[in-house]
């Protein structure tokens, strides 16, 4: 086969998937390779897939069966990602034409295993542990104003649904050298707000009790970065939100005032049944001290309804939870079960009706919470990083510290740079400002 020229890669899932696909944009374009915009026009095509739940895998599986059964056959096609673990060799199986299968703890081995595929094999890579740490700093990354920097891969908790250990392994953190030395290329380049990425982000450093950094101490010597301005952090465990790191996000200029605090359901029996490691009034606690230490905090959750045994009084816990905290960002989804999770040792018995009902009811309580959350926000001068156009090009738009988006109208030229907006009205989740001068 000819060295390819050109690639496609399209990245399913979340950020820390994102972040892999730049890091891979990198590696090939290191090689020489440019990245193409459509699949058709490219050699190779990478799909950097997800397996947190089945539509996220369904949606992976029709796209590659259709390449199947077009010319796109003939391309390189490489499936990377958590779907690369979960189901390794088997994807050959069900899909002749993928040429290889590289894991999330291989990414490092990209090139090489290109030059296997040129050479007429097929590659399988999947290590269940991450030991070569890959070249961030290469990333090649489309926003130029935000970014993200991996902190901690795997994770460790082994919440009884969830595929992410055995997809992405174990904790390995990586160096606070290293973070810092990539946090302060990004900022000398022009970065403004920089979201620390891991699936437990804040049980940082605890792989490596020798190097005497937790999470809240790795935040502090970010915060001292000349010219650092945000800071955020996703995805943290309620079990690893400190009183420390509550006093960061109290101090701590560059550090936003949104927390991801994700409760996943309300009722006892089920957070134990999940494995969650916490009990509701634990964590109704952490909440009420987050908010007295730090007033106004925009707090954010994962729910998932509709788990195996969940009953109506269980599933009315987690609505009541939700009125309760009052989140201003949620992330609500079904029961998905998941081959090799515990949790398929119980019948998936919620039935499908009942899930969806569940799931409508959460969703519209959640922008009823959200959209008064906002009101009581209008009439206030907010901090904007500001982003681009927006789509009808007549206002710019950006985000807040507490993570809202946010249009005025203004100069292109102030786009990248942080303005003071004052907040008049909202609608659909935007908020509608005028930029304050002074
Ligand atoms: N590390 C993050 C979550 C990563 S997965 C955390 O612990 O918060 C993102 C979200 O997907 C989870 O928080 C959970 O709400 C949801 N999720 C994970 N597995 C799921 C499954 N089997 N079915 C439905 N939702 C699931
Ligand atoms: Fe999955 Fe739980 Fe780990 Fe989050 S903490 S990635 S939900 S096992
Ligand atoms: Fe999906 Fe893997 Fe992220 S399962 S949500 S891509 S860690």
């Amino acid at each position: 086969m000819k060295e390819p020229k050109t690639f496609y890669i399209k990245t399913y899932g979340c950020q820390m998937n994102e972040l892999d696909s730049s890091v891979m944009a990198g590696m090939l374009s290191k090689r020489g390779l440019t990245e193409c915009q459509v699949a058709k026009e490219a050699d190779i095509l990478l799909l950097n897939t997800c397996s947190i739940r089945d539509l996220a895998e369904r949606k992976v599986m029709g796209t590659v069966g259709q390449y199947g059964r077009s010319k796109m056959r003939e391309k390189i096609i490489g499936i990377t990602g958590c779907m690369a673990n979960a189901k390794k060799g088997g994807l050959f199986d069900k899909l002749p034409h993928v040429d290889f299968v590289l894991g999330t703890n291989n990414i490092h081995d990209l090139n090489a295993v290109l030059d296997e595929v040129i050479s007429g094999s097929k590659s399988l890579r999947t290590d269940k542990l991450y030991t070569q740490e890959i070249d961030y700093e290469s990333a090649k990354r489309i926003n130029k104003f935000k970014a993200y920097v991996s902190i901690i891969r795997g994770c460790n908790k082994h919440c009884t649904y969830c595929v992410v250990p055995y997809t992405r392994g174990p904790e390995v953190s990586r160096t606070p050298e290293s973070i810092v030395r990539e946090c302060q290329k990004l900022v000398d380049e022009g970065y403004q707000e920089i979201t620390l990425l891991g699936q437990n982000v804040n049980s940082y450093g605890k792989d490596k009790p020798e190097w005497s950094t937790l999470f809240h101490d790795l935040i502090y010597q970010l915060d001292k970065i000349e010219g650092m301005s945000r800071i955020r952090f996703l995805t943290s465990h309620p079990v690893d939100i400190t009183r420390e790191l509550m006093e960061a996000v109290r101090d701590l200029p560059s550090l936003c005032e949104h927390v991801h605090f994700p409760l996943q359901a309300g009722s006892d029996r089920i957070l134990r049944k999940m494995h969650r490691i916490y009990t509701k009034a634990e964590y109704m606690e952490k909440v009420a001290l987050l908010k007295e230490l730090v007033p106004g905090v925009a707090l954010g959750t994962d729910m998932i309804v509709g788990f195996p045994t969940e009953t109506d009084e269980e599933f009315q816990e987690s609505y009541d939870a939700m009125r309760e905290v009052e989140y201003a960002t949620a992330f609500l989804y079904t029961y998905s079960p998941r081959k090799g999770t515990p949790a398929t040792r119980w019948k998936d018995d919620v039935p499908e009706p009942v899930k969806s009902e569940r799931h409508k009811r959460v969703l519209t309580l959640h922008s009823e919470i959200s959209t008064k959350l906002m009101r009581e926000m209008l009439g206030s001068t907010v901090e904007v990083l500001v982003e681009r156009r927006n789509k009808d090009r007549r206002y710019l738009k950006g985000s807040t510290r507490c993570f809202r988006n946010v249009i005025f109208e203004g100069d292109d030229s102030l786009i990248g740079t942080l303005q003071r907006v004052k907040l008049h009205s909202c609608s659909h989740q935007t908020f509608i400002g005028t930029l304050k001068t002074i």
